[in-house]
């Protein structure tokens, strides 16, 4: 395995004392960037961007390169997994994603299967992974990442987007044999995926369970938790971050989970947080907060660095919106990077 010169964020995973804070953005590879909007609008399509390896590895590699951050994330979508199972999704500009035929019923859950992650479109983002680790050469550290299965489930039953995810929801309490029976089956195909991605050389695995915060802490507890917890009992190859927005009600439990480090959304403080988790922490800044001018941007994020002990990964309490002023985002980093613990 090659030896990353840049190694904090492993560290920081650990628990191993580093000189600084490590710090990346959810979404760094993403509209905020135009050179990322260039090549999109190049290839034409989200979904032809996301199938063509080379260009992939390429939007990959931009914010480590533009923006000096201290790890990539590999550009890809949580919802390839779904369509990889026989559930294909559209991406409308603007609109989001569409699922033609969402899966409310035993007649369609029958039409799905485990994919085989390098015959079905998964090949296209594992490709990926090694091109982009072979062109990053150790310089900093390459995230995979999978949707958590809840949020899996709530786009393939709802069938896009919503406020409400009320047919996903409906299902939860009308027919919870089918959505045990989904969700376990969602389950299953991300650990084929992430064990696929972990061979291609991923350094970490981050789960996004973007749609936790719309259960309540006791729905959280019995259609979400479980599910992320197979997965990190599955993976033990590299640490694994937990991302479950909105869940800031269950973090007693997401500390149980077997992986390295919560990933806070910015509705609780962090001292709040980290009273309640061990394990390192990632998040918690407002994206809005890329907004603010400079001055009070930096007195939030010094605030921030002042009072968290050791183990934090710097970034934002969800991805970067594709306006956030670049000059701030620079900012940002810059300043992180500068700062070293006392
Ligand atoms: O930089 C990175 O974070 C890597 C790439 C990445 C994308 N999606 C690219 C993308 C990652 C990690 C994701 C995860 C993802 N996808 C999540 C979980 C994180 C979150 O933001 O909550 C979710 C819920 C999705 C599903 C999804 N993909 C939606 C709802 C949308 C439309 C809304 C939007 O943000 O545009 C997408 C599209 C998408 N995924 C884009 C990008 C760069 C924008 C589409 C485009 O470029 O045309």
């Amino acid at each position: 395995m090659q030896t990353l010169q840049n190694d904090l964020l492993l560290k920081t995973l650990y628990q191993q004392a580093t000189p600084r804070y490590p710090i990346w953005l959810m979404r760094q590879a993403g509209r905020f960037l135009v050179e990322y909007r260039k090549v999109r609008e190049e290839v034409g399509s989200f979904k032809g961007l996301l199938e063509n390896p080379e260009k992939a590895a390429e939007v990959t590699l931009q914010p480590v390169d533009i923006l000096d951050v201290d790890a990539a994330i590999i550009f890809s979508d949580i919802l390839v997994v779904p369509e990889s199972m026989n559930c294909p999704y559209l991406m409308e500009e603007k609109k989001g994603p569409l699922f033609p035929n969402p899966v409310r019923d035993w007649d369609s859950l029958k039409n799905l299967y485990l994919p085989d992650v390098y015959q079905s479109n998964l090949r296209y983002t594992l490709e990926a992974i090694a091109i982009t680790k072979h062109k990053l050469q150790g310089r900093v550290p390459l995230i995979g990442f999978c949707g958590a299965p809840w949020t899996i489930f709530a786009y393939c039953t709802e069938g896009s987007g919503s406020k409400t995810f009320s047919h996903a929801k409906r299902l939860l309490y009308l027919n919870p044999e089918f959505a045990h029976e989904f969700l376990e089956l969602i389950t299953q195909a991300t650990i084929l995926y992430l064990k696929g991605q972990i061979e291609k050389g991923v350094d970490v695995i981050q789960i996004f369970d973007t749609w936790a915060g719309i259960l309540s802490k006791e729905d959280f507890d019995s259609w979400s938790l479980p599910y992320i917890a197979k997965i990190c009992d599955a993976i033990t190859e590299v640490p694994i971050i937990v991302f479950a927005k909105g869940a800031n009600f269950s973090l007693e439990n997401l500390n149980q989970l077997k992986c390295n480090a919560i990933s806070l959304d910015w509705n609780i403080p962090i001292d709040i947080a980290k009273k309640q988790i061990s394990k390192t922490t990632q998040g918690n800044l407002d994206p809005c907060l890329l907004y603010a001018p400079q001055n009070i941007l930096i007195q939030k994020v010094n605030h921030l660095l002042e009072i968290i002990p050791e183990n934090h990964i710097v970034n934002l309490g969800h991805g970067l919106y594709p306006d956030a002023p670049r000059e701030n985002v620079i900012k940002l980093i810059q300043y992180v990077k500068s700062f070293f613990k006392k």
